[in-house]
Formats: C-alpha cells, structure tokens, sequence
C-alpha cells in the first residue's frame, strides 16, 4: 500500500520506492505537513513544535494557548488570514469583501489508480500502478470546499498534487490565488535550482541559496515561456548529479506559472508551485469549483541525475500519449532554414528527394504555405493553402512526397492572427485586445482569444478542413509571441488567462482524436512552451531556435533537468550557423543533436558530397541507437556552464549499454580532459565497441578516461560501452 492512514494520530503516510511523505489532520483540525524526504518508517508530528512565540497569532479555537501558531507550524494547503504570515498557497475573496479561509480537516478517501483533472492535463496510470488520496477541507465560516489530491506513481519515486476549490455558498466568491503544491520543510539550508532563459537561449541553469528573501519566479506571459520554465528544484547544498537530496516541483500546465522559496524566521523552508498570481482573479459563482492544474514532485537522495531519471519516466510513461508514446519518431527534415518563406511545390519536391537520398524519414514544410504568407507580417488566422505559391494542390504535394518512401508534416499556429488577414478583417473581436487601446504588437501578430469557445470551434474547423483527406502524418504546433492585452469581452479579467489554457488544450485535445495517427511538435519560438502540459497533447517539442551546437549544448542540458531526452526536438543546420554565426564541425553538430529527436533544418543541395556522406553515416548511426535513445537513462556527466568538455551519457535501464557523449568547448594547449561516467553496473565490466578496450565499470565512473588530444575548435566525441559477463 503507497497511502496508509494512521486513525488515532489521523497521520497520512505517501510511500514511494525511495521516499515518504506525511501530513497530519491534528487535533484542531488543521492539516499539517510533517515530512517529505528519504524513504523512513513510523509517525513524525514528534517534529512539529510548540511554543509561544512573539507576533505569532493563535487561532480563535484554541482559546488561550499561545504556544499553537499558524505562523510557524509547517502546512499542507496555507491560505490568508490564518495568522501564516509565509507565502499562501491560496487567497479568496468573497462578494461581501471578506478575505481568506481557515481550513479545517472534513474527510478523506484512499482509491485504486490516479485521479484525472477535467479539461487539463494530468499523469495517468492504471489501477495497479498509482493511487490516489483525496482529502476534503472546509471553512466553517466560507462558504468554500477544498479537495486536495494526491497521486502516487510509487515505483517513479513520483507524487503529484492538484487542489479543487469548491464555492459551497449562495454568492460568488473570488480566488485571487490558488497554487498546486506547497511544502514546508522544518530544518536545513537549501538551494534554489531553476531554469532562465529568452528566445534562443532557453533553460540555463540557475542555482541560488534559498534565504529569508522571498523569492518568486514567475512568468506574466500567459505562456510557460523562456523565461521561466515551469520547473524548479530544491536542492541541499551539496547535492550534486550523483548524491545529496533534492526535490522537484514540475506543473503540467502551458500558461504562465509561478514557484516561492523562502526560509521563514525559524528556519524551515517553503517551496511552492502553481498557476502565477499575475492577472489572476478567479470568479466561482455558487456550485462553481475551481481546479488547479497539476504539480509532478519527485525526491531523490542520489542527485539530481536520478531526479531527473523520475521525471522523465513519468513524461515518457505517463504523460505522453497517442500512437507514438514510446516509439522512435522519425528523422525528419525541416524547411525553415532551407528556404524560409522562399519556396514553392517543385523546390519542396526537390527537397524532399534529397532529403529521401539522405536517409531522412519526414520532410516538413515550415511557415508560408498558406493565404498571403510570404514573410511574417501577414494572414496567420487564414488556413487556405496558397496553391498559386505551391503551383499544387496540397493533396497532391503530400501525395508526390509519399510517393518517393517519405512522411509529410506541416507547420501550423492556430493560435494565432494577423491583423492583415480575412480572419482579422471579418473578425476583430477574435483577438486578445484591450479596449480603447492598440493593441502592443509583437512578430506584427495578435493572440486570439481561446477563452471563447467559439473562437477555437473556428480555428478547429479551419485546421480540419486543411488535414482532412491528406494523409498528412505530422504538425509542428508554433505559438511566436506572450499575451499581453488580456481582456475578453463579457469574461473577467481575472479568469481570461487560465480560459485561455483550457481553450488550447480543448483543441489540442479535439485535433489529437480526430488524427490519432499524427506525430505533433510542440513549438514556440524555439523553446517557448516546452513545459510538462504540451506533452501530454504533442509528443515532441523544438527545444530552440538556436541551432548552433555549443549553445545547444547548455539549452539541452538544462532541459535535460526536468524533461526526457527524446522529447527534445534537435536538429542539424549547417555552418556559419544562421543565428549566431559560429562554425562548428559537422561531427560535432550531430553528436550534440543525437540525444534529440534528431532532424535536419538544412538545403542539403547546397552540402558537399562528403557532407552527405558523413549525414548518411549519422543518421545511420541514430537509427542504430534510437532503441537506447529513446528509453535509457540520460545522464548529465560535466557542465556546458561551469567545464570546459560538457559530457552526458545515456544507458539502458538494465545497464548493459551505454552510449557516451562528449564535446570540448575550450580549447586549451596542451590540457588533458577526463571523462567520468556514471550509472554503470557496478563491479561489471565494459567492452568500448570503437575498439575493443575492456574496462572496468568502477574505473570508469571513479576515475574515468582521458579524452583523446585532438586539435581544433568544437572536437566531440562518441562512443559506446557494452557489458560483458566476465573479463574475459
Ligand atoms: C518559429 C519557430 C521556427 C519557425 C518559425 C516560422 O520561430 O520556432 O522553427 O517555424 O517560427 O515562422
């Protein structure tokens, strides 16, 4: 059993394979957290405190006790007005302008399998691999509802949380903030890991001391963003990617999200995540509930590799879904860096015959197919493919492409519109505008307003009636820019954002049924919205507009945190590359985006014959390794922010393979580079298959290998590692 229930202490107990969680219903009714950490028996409110402490408010049923304070006991669910000075995990607000709840324990119960969210995205597992707990918590004096879950995927080490809040009362009521996960951890100094970035430079690795400074991280944009990857980590202070404790917190949710960490004055530290609190104001009339999207939390006492190891099984096995969970997406080749807006049907036909010639398996025809679409000022809303443009009918494109043995995939951003456009012209109310106010522009487009059903049933017709009838296989699903006029007429302010997700994940969802065989990439300027909720509608996501190798090396290792290898959409482009200008060998290029889906984002008529020759040979080579690829452990072994060879590896879950990884960043005379690896059985040893060497496990991960002295910039390295039975 993963959830016990202890009735005379009323103490929950959450096991996993290697961790424990608890919370207490105590004796005035309040839920408390009481621990989240390494797997450990038996009943810990031994660790709560009571004293009298100085400014700390006692709650009116106590009477005179001083020693029992909201304000320093650590607690599952915080909200306003309890006297809990920290950081609420909920703020409500009711039609005759009282503030706050104070939350008592009602009830709880225990089911088989793992609970679901309507209209969101939310992990799921069968009966005999999750369970769910559900706890109930009532204001006597508010009207209000709270229904805490708690879903337990035990052999990943995973909990997941979400809160429902229930209007019980006759008269509307607001939530001005409802988060959906919150911990209080009573002792230690922590550090905050999180994930910056901006278009082109997304998820670098941040990791600062959590202090008495609240801090907030959030993103304002409507969108998980670059700037603030809905994901974070809290860190001791020595934890590194093999030992040390560490918990993560991951929403599965594509708008704007917020994380709070901070030490309170008696030293415990609360660690938050849910929907941000920037232009939220949620309005539930009587009988209305309100669900939070959902928290992924995982621990681990081996670092981070193997937090990161929990969370993409629960991505890869419980997340994702559709035709292609859990197989190889194809080697695909992408228009965009080839030839922009400038193409037509015969270039792409051409395209696609190189690409054919190649070894790639899906050929994608990138923005500009569509209405007027010749740069990126104008006709987004207007689905029409431009037949004059592609001197054929798109049936007939897709039908010559599968003719020559490949897949055929289209760009799309349906959430999007022009203001030069039919659909801007006949419909400007679509639009997210404030009005009396231009609205502020941005790549010269608008958002359209998701929030409105009728709106997305527009766009969902559209869309279909492009796919219908042509076999087409794939859709790379762009979002280019954040929302900033958020108003929607008829709707309050306060709601139009979190709408607007469940607009978008509608379609998604209603696009996902009506073409279940389609591969979807998620996109967003690059890296956008590569957030845990676009997973569970698109199957892959485009990691970033920057392709240039050495960048890369940072954005995948940052995303490598929180995300499986094999969602990041990695492509090879050529040299200098077309965003930073950087030349890097071509070997090199590859080797960083094998871990990837792996694609192409190139003209190859303009490679030379060796280049294809060494493209055949890579494609070759990921074809060969895709297996591991996509269902080993991928390791990160040095950093791209802090070492001058950044390294990672991925390995079979049974050990018995291993690829490695390399690539040198600094070139410096005569220095000797050591390889270390990780996660090999130990005491086994490892045949290299490049050229027989026999190793031994343990020498590999403690002492490693040096690299080979190679010159010039950007050298990498690949090799693998297979266990043998015996030294022999
Ligand atoms: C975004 C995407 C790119 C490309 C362009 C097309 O920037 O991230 O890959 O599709 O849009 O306009």
């Amino acid at each position: 059993m993963a959830i016990l229930y202890q009735k005379e202490k009323r103490i929950f107990t959450i096991h996993t394979k290697n961790s424990t969680y608890q919370m207490q219903a105590d004796a005035h009714d309040r839920l408390l957290h009481l621990y989240y950490g390494r797997h450990t028996e038996g009943e810990m409110d031994y660790l709560l405190i009571f004293r009298d402490r100085g400014f700390c408010g006692n709650p009116p049923d106590l009477g005179n006790d001083r020693t029992y304070s909201l304000a320093d006991l650590p607690q599952e669910f915080p909200t306003q007005g309890t006297g809990d000075f920290r950081s609420p995990a909920c703020e409500l607000e009711t039609a005759d302008g009282r503030y706050g709840c104070d939350l008592k324990f009602d009830s709880y119960t225990i089911t088989e399998g793992k609970y679901s969210l309507p209209g969101l995205p939310a992990v799921y597992a069968g009966k005999e691999e999750a369970q769910t707990l559900k706890i109930v918590l009532r204001d006597p004096a508010v009207p209000v509802r709270v229904e805490l879950y708690y879903g337990v995927l035990p052999d990943l080490d995973i909990i997941t949380r979400a809160a429902c809040i229930v209007n019980e009362g006759k008269e509307r009521i607001w939530l001005n903030r409802a988060l959906s996960a919150s911990i209080d951890i009573a002792s230690g100094d922590y550090d905050l890991v999180s994930f910056w970035g901006h278009h082109g430079l997304e998820r670098n690795f941040q990791r600062v001391p959590v202090t008495h400074t609240e801090q907030t991280l959030q993103s304002r944009r409507g969108m998980s963003s670059h700037q603030f990857n809905p994901f974070c980590i809290l860190a001791e202070k020595d934890t590194t990617e093999t030992s040390g404790s560490c918990w993560a917190m991951q929403m599965l949710y594509s708008g704007g999200s917020m994380a709070v960490a901070a030490k309170d004055p008696f030293g415990s530290t609360r660690f938050q995540m849910g929907v941000a609190a920037y232009e939220f104001r949620y309005p539930l009339e009587a009988g209305e509930s309100f669900h939070t999207p959902e928290a992924v939390m995982s621990y681990s006492r081996e670092g981070f590799s193997a937090l990161s190891i929990h969370l993409a099984d629960c991505i890869r096995q419980h997340v994702i879904r559709g035709s292609w969970k859990g197989k190889v997406t194809p080697v695909l080749l992408n228009s965009w860096e080839a030839f922009y807006f400038n193409f037509d049907g015969e270039k792409l036909l051409r395209l696609g015959s190189e690409a054919k010639s190649l070894g790639v398996d899906l050929l994608v025809l990138d923005d500009g197919w569509f209405s007027n679409r010749s740069d990126d000022n104008s006709s987004l809303g207007d689905w029409t493919v431009n037949e004059k443009k592609l001197g054929m009918s798109m049936q007939e494109l897709v039908r010559r492409i599968h003719d020559m043995g490949l897949k055929f995939g289209l760009w799309v951003e349906p959430e999007m519109v022009s203001e030069n456009s039919d659909l801007y012209r006949s419909h400007p109310d679509y639009a997210l505008r404030t009005p009396g106010r231009e609205p502020v522009r941005s790549r010269n487009q608008l958002v359209l307003d998701f929030s409105r059903r009728e709106v997305v049933d527009h766009i969902f017709d559209a869309l279909c009636a492009v796919l219908d009838g042509t076999g087409i296989d794939y859709i790379k699903w762009d979002y280019n820019r954040s929302i900033v006029d958020i108003y929607s007429a008829g709707r309050e302010t306060g709601r139009v954002l979190y709408d607007y997700i469940l607009g978008l994940y509608d379609l998604l969802d209603r696009i996902g049924k009506r073409y279940p065989a389609m591969l979807i990439e998620g996109c967003s300027g690059g890296g956008g919205r590569f957030d845990a909720g676009m997973m569970y509608y698109t199957r892959q996501t485009w990691c970033s507009d920057n392709t240039d190798a050495i960048d890369r090396l940072k954005i995948q290792y940052g995303t490598s945190f929180g995300y499986p290898a094999d969602v990041m959409g990695a492509h090879v482009s050529i040299v200098p590359n077309e965003q930073n200008g950087r030349i890097t060998p071509l070997r090199t290029r590859g080797i960083t985006a094998m871990p990837g889906t792996f694609g192409y984002e190139l003209d190859p008529s303009k490679l030379s014959e060796a280049e294809k020759k060494e493209i055949r040979a890579q494609i070759r080579m990921r074809n060969q390794d895709a297996d591991l690829i996509f269902h080993g452990d991928y390791r990160r072994l040095s950093s791209p922010f802090t070492d001058p060879v950044t390294a990672w590896s991925i390995t079979a879950k049974d050990g018995s393979r291993v690829i490695l990884s390399a690539v040198k960043t600094a070139l410096e005379f005569d220095a000797q580079q050591y390889v270390r690896l990780a996660g090999l059985t130990p005491d086994a040893w490892y045949r290299r298959e490049e050229d027989g060497v026999l190793f031994a496990a343990n020498a590999l991960m403690e002492a490693g290998f040096p690299l080979p002295a190679q010159k010039g910039d950007y050298t990498a390295y690949e090799w693998h590692f297979t266990r043998v039975d015996a030294r022999a």
